[in-house]
């Protein structure tokens, strides 16, 4: 099976100062996703934007030949669904969120998907995956973390890579084309490690905007992920 590997940048590591430029310039810098942490000061201890923040990039998110680039916005938030709403009209394109958030999952998923946007579950690195079992046929994303939900500039914890490959496991079985995508500690370094876990979307913050040449991390990436080592 060919897979198609996505790099999708957490904005969470960028300059806030300047935005709408970091967008451009990490797209530009072959950025597929741009991944959008949004966080609430109450189901993590952190607080960065909303919708208003969502809207104000959506124009910037396009490669520099017009084609649009997905916002793939995380959701960090309890409760979900008033929110996910907002985000939606706000121009996301894929909405994830954490189930232990939600009251009712099976209603979340389906209020993002009504919107017309892609639904995802995201998993906590100490978070079962039972709740696959019922509604994997309605999503379109998995998303395991790779660190605690928070910040950035985290460690990897290794344990991510079990789960991932028994999320592989379970999408294969639904024979559904769902995106499994890790967040958290991914560098050039160990994303070999994470997409042979079965991983094929990789959330990088500041491997990424911490180094002031954005194209050679995500072509570093890149390379680990082809190249035949
Ligand atoms: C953590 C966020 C991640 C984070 C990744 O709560 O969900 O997306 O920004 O940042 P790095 O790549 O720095 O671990
Ligand atoms: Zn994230």
């Amino acid at each position: 099976m060919t897979k198609t590997y996505r790099i999708a940048p957490s904005i969470l590591s960028a300059d806030f100062a300047r935005l709408g430029e970091e967008v451009k310039n990490v797209i530009a810098a072959g950025a597929d996703w741009v991944h959008f942490d949004v966080m609430d000061n109450h189901y993590v201890p952190n607080l960065t934007f909303g919708p208003m923040i969502c809207q104000a990039l959506k124009p910037h998110a396009k490669k520099p030949d017009g084609t649009p680039v997905p916002i793939d916005v995380h959701l960090m938030i309890q409760p979900v669904d008033a929110l996910a709403a907002a985000f939606a009209d706000a121009g996301a394109d894929l909405i994830s969120f954490h189930p232990d958030a939600s009251g009712h999952v099976h209603r979340s998923i389906q209020a993002i998907k009504a919107k017309g946007c892609q639904a995802g579950l995201v998993f906590n690195p100490a978070e079962p995956l039972d709740v696959l079992d019922w509604v994997i046929d309605d999503i379109d994303l998995v998303l395991i973390m790779s660190v605690n939900p928070g910040f950035g500039g985290q460690s990897f914890i290794d344990s991510a890579l079990r789960k991932t490959e028994a999320v592989r496991k379970r999408i294969e079985a639904t024979g559904r084309d769902i995106r499994l995508e890790v967040d958290g500690g991914i560098k050039a370094d160990n994303i070999r490690r994470v997409a042979d876990a079965g991983a094929d979307t990789f959330v990088a913050g500041s491997a990424i905007f911490g180094k002031p040449d954005y194209k050679s991390v995500i072509d570093a990436m890149r390379a680990a992920l082809t190249g035949s080592k």
